[in-house]
């Protein structure tokens, strides 16, 4: 359905009209880099971590930089345009595009992460589209569910994303496959044209997902472009929505702020000035090998090993790690996801698919390297069987076992266990050696063994260098900095269930993840351990100086004896929600999160002083009848995780 459809072309294709000197619009995909749908061009662009493990690095600036480096292969492939990035809030713990997403469950993390990515992409002038606006949250139905939310979850929850894109100059956006309130995305004025154009001010064009056009009347209702346009159907049908002769229908204004829309982003962004090739004569620059690229000085290989080591995130350690010789001598590497050659485990299916390129390493390969330099022996086990683990006991001093799950656009995961077989190989292990659990997944999973392990870390989805980068954090070359982008819950009931009707409701309105008060976490929102600890003090609100709506400053001390990056995490709480009713003060959560700062690497006994400045927004909460209104009594947590609070303080904004 969205492959390109001839040689020499991209899955979007807008002709150029040189007359008038309009380059043509090359569009692809996206989530881990260039999408491979040309023949031979598999293995020829970086497998960079997917969205959500990008996430998980709660960094910007690193954000910032594999969109750059996805733009500057974007380009070497002769695409002017990337069908992403994929910013829905997670809403459904097993949705089956959640790897996909940027912002994990959180809007903040969301809105910054987006705009960081925006800013990398377009800077190497390549235009960003920003999708799938809007409650583009499972998979099931996806093309007829209608998402009943109301005002104020859109407002707080799910727009947040999405205005850090707009805030950050985006081109482009996405409408979704799904209804809202009703009505299809696409044709959704609500949306399209209060929402977006006029609430959040976008000055970009609207394209329809693949096929999601419904009628001409889309157009009307702040669609702009409509995607695939014309294209060859197996049965050699041909589909498109806005034909000539529909177009000739529509009424002439409407269809020339269509066409202003469009022109104006692609002037904006410069696409006229280096149209580079012209389809279907983009063969040479389709095949083209990306992989040996480099981006400010730095080479694509490089940051995508960074981006994935970055991305790890330590749940639990008892001492196990980092592995040195004197610690453990032999350990035995088990678990299928040790040997995906498939790399199933590494990147996910659908349009955001990037085949890995011949230097990707297993987990298994990549975990024996390194230890070899250690002198620690790897045990490779003939099967991957509880059996065999079990074996194992009194032979080895640790056991590491890796498992995984895949995930594919176009259907929800079914449930989220790793499998009887990955539990059970866990469960045998832990019964006979100290283990460690690596997770290659594409987002929350149950761990019922959490308890019995010494050790758990979990890469989402990390593309080519999976393995490097586990053999990095495993062996301390690389300090552990992830942070969890999603609650993994305690059980299934911890999580929001897919809509099984063709109508869901968000009754939940803005309590997903921590933000909900019955939800409990085997490893809370946030939360990520390195080798060393953080002692936080003196938090308080300064005046002096204080340009924002209010500013806090909180020290933050490494006590441990190994050097570390900490995440400070700044949650509001309003302990008097004003602007609505009880039911509406009800709805509001206790803790939200509007801030967060990577501290640099402190050596031990090294301190920072970090600074949240939050702006008049960070203090307001959406009432349907009043708007955004300001609260006057705030809370500030800061803490390491949203479970982890260190220091709290009743702060009064400024006016
Ligand atoms: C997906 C989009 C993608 C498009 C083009 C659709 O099925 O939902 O995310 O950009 O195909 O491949």
């Amino acid at each position: 359905m969205s492959g390109s459809p001839d040689v020499g072309y991209y899955v979007g294709n807008i002709a150029s009209i040189p007359r008038l000197q309009i380059p043509a619009l090359k569009m692809q995909d996206a989530a881990q880099g260039f999408r491979p749908t040309e023949p031979n061009t598999g293995g020829t662009t970086t497998a960079y971590p997917c969205m959500l493990a990008l996430a998980s690095t709660w960094d910007e600036d690193l954000v910032n930089l594999v969109a750059a480096a996805i733009g500057t292969e974007f380009k070497g492939k002769g695409a002017n345009v990337i069908l992403g990035p994929s910013v829905n809030v997670h809403r459904v713990a097993a949705g089956g595009r959640n790897f996909e997403y940027l912002s994990g469950e959180d809007p903040h993390l969301g809105f910054r992460l987006t705009a960081a990515y925006v800013k990398g992409v377009q800077e190497q002038g390549v235009m960003a589209v920003a999708k799938h606006f809007a409650f583009n949250e499972q998979e099931t139905h996806r093309m007829t569910m209608d998402a009943k939310a109301s005002e104020r979850t859109a407002m707080e929850l799910y727009f947040a994303p999405f205005r850090g894109a707009v805030s950050a100059g985006v081109g482009s956006f996405m409408c979704a496959y799904n209804k809202v309130n009703g009505t299809y995305s696409c044709q959704n004025a609500e949306l399209l044209k209060k929402d977006l154009r006029g609430l959040m001010d976008f000055q970009g064009f609207v394209m329809s997902d693949w096929l999601a056009t419904h009628t001409p009347d889309a157009l009307a209702a702040g669609m702009d472009q409509e995607q695939p346009g014309i294209i060859q159907l197996p049965l050699g049908a041909k589909s498109a929505v806005l034909t000539d002769k529909e177009l000739n229908k529509v009424d002439k204004h409407i269809r020339e702020a269509a066409a202003s829309h469009v022109l104006t982003a692609v002037y904006r962004m410069g696409l006229d000035r280096e149209p580079g090739c012209t389809p279907p004569n983009c063969t040479q620059e389709l095949v083209s090998d990306q992989t040996k690229a480099t981006t400010r000085g730095q080479r694509h290989e490089e940051i995508a090993f960074h981006a994935a080591a970055s991305s790890v995130v330590l749940m639990k350690n008892n001492g196990l790690l980092p592995l040195t010789k004197d610690k453990v001598r032999r350990i035995a590497v088990l678990g299928e996801a040790a040997v995906d050659e498939t790399h199933r485990t590494y990147v996910g299916k659908g349009s955001g698919y990037v085949q890995p390129d011949s230097s990707a390493k297993t987990p298994l390969a990549a975990i024996e390297e390194r230890a070899a330099k250690e002198n620690i022996e790897i045990i490779r086990p003939d099967s991957h069987t509880p059996e065999e683990a079990k074996s194992l006991g009194g032979t080895v001093d640790a056991i590491i076992v890796v498992v995984g799950v895949d995930a594919s656009e176009g259907s929800d995961r079914t449930s989220l266990d790793l499998g009887h077989k990955s539990d059970h190989l866990v469960k045998a292990a832990a019964s006979k050696a100290p283990t460690i659990v690596l997770l290659q997944i594409p987002g929350a999973v149950l761990m019922p063994w959490k308890g019995e392990v010494g050790a758990i870390a979990g890469i989402f989805m990390g593309g080519v260098a999976t393995g490097a980068a586990w053999a990095s954090v495993l062996f301390g070359d690389k300090l552990p900095t992830g942070r969890l982008p999603l609650m993994m819950p305690e059980t299934i009931n911890d999580t929001i269930q897919i809509g099984e009707n063709r109508e869901v409701d968000y009754s939940e309105g803005l309590l997903t993840s921590y933000r909900s008060p019955s939800f409990k976490a085997a490893f809370p929102f946030g939360h990520g351990l390195t080798y060393t600890t953080f002692e936080f003090s003196g938090a308080q609100q300064t005046r002096e100086g204080c340009q924002a709506a209010a500013c806090v400053e909180v020290t933050v001390t490494n006590s441990g004896k190994t050097a570390g990056e900490e995440v400070v995490q700044a949650y509001l709480h309003f302990p008097e929600p004003s602007g609505g009713d009880e039911k509406w003060v009800k709805s509001t959560p206790a803790k939200v999160l509007k801030g967060f700062h990577r501290t640099q690497e402190l050596k031990p006994g090294q301190t920072e002083t970090v600074l949240f400045n939050f702006a008049p927004e960070d203090f307001t909460l959406f009432s349907s009848e009043r708007g955004w209104v300001e609260q006057s009594k705030v809370t500030v947590h800061l803490g390491a995780s949203s479970e982890d609070i260190r220091q709290s303080l009743p702060v009064e904004p400024l006016s």
